[in-house]
């Protein structure tokens, strides 16, 4: 399984305090059955002093991938960022100081939960039009969603991708989630299951098995594994430009 958002790299934001954190993170995440983990730290222009945070992701992931060797653990790490919602964030982008999903051209954004829907819409258009495919972190956190979830199906037809959180469909996030997790699976209004695990210190640690099991129950087989294998492999998938 491929997950496209986690914070697994140590150090950065909110997720594992030392290396060992990370490793423990690694270890749970190749139990849970994810090969590929994307390692999207919270990225904001407020956080921004030159490029170092781009630069401490790449230090970051070389650093896991040489333990990672050492201990044998099984997982690939690819570079990106969770970019918060600003007015600057695709001027961020275009100069390299956020990181869309690997060598693709989408990008993992997450928007405040109190955003409305109408603004949402502006701020994902804009990425569209520098290029960009757009996947939404969490719709479950957002109040309009959680209002009236289908509202989302027309910026599907536009191309936006929503990635649901695992935990949050398996009840690990309260029974208010669960359910409007439960709903935005059944209408098919998310198209992607991620992990956003943090590590043991927030208690927030992969759960995709456990997800697909029972988005499975909810939509069938096929379907609940492309949210976790075929659809983010498409969205990883490199961006050529022509
Ligand atoms: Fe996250």
């Amino acid at each position: 399984m491929i997950d496209l958002h986690s914070h697994i790299l140590f150090g950065i934001d909110d997720g594992p305090p030392d290396i060992a954190g990370s490793l423990e993170l690694a270890h749970a995440a190749v139990a849970d059955g994810i090969t590929t983990m994307v390692c999207t730290p919270h990225a904001r222009a407020a956080y921004l002093a030159g490029n170092n945070r781009v630069t401490l992701i790449h230090e970051r992931i070389a650093a896991l991938r040489a333990a990672f060797v050492a201990e044998g653990i099984a997982l690939q790490l690819i570079p990106g960022t969770e970019i918060y919602a600003e007015p600057e964030s695709v001027e961020l982008l275009r100069q390299g100081f956020v990181l869309p999903l690997g060598a693709s051209r989408t990008v993992l954004i997450e928007f405040p939960a109190n955003i409305l829907l109408n603004t949402l819409e502006q701020m994902v258009f804009a990425f569209q039009l520098a290029g960009y495919r757009v996947l939404v972190a969490h719709p479950e956190r957002i109040q309009a969603v959680r209002q009236a979830p289908d509202l989302l199906t027309p910026l599907i037809n536009r191309g936006v991708f929503f990635q649901l959180t695992a935990e949050a469909l398996i009840g690990a996030q309260g029974e208010r989630m669960h359910i409007i997790a439960t709903t935005l699976v059944q209408q098919r209004l998310v198209q992607v299951l991620a992990s956003d695990s943090h590590g043991t210190h927030l208690d927030r640690m992969p759960a995709l098995r456990p997800a697909v099991a029972r988005a499975s129950a909810l939509i069938g087989e096929a379907a609940a594994l492309a949210m976790v294998q075929s659809t983010p492999a498409a969205l990883l998938a490199p961006a050529y430009i022509v």
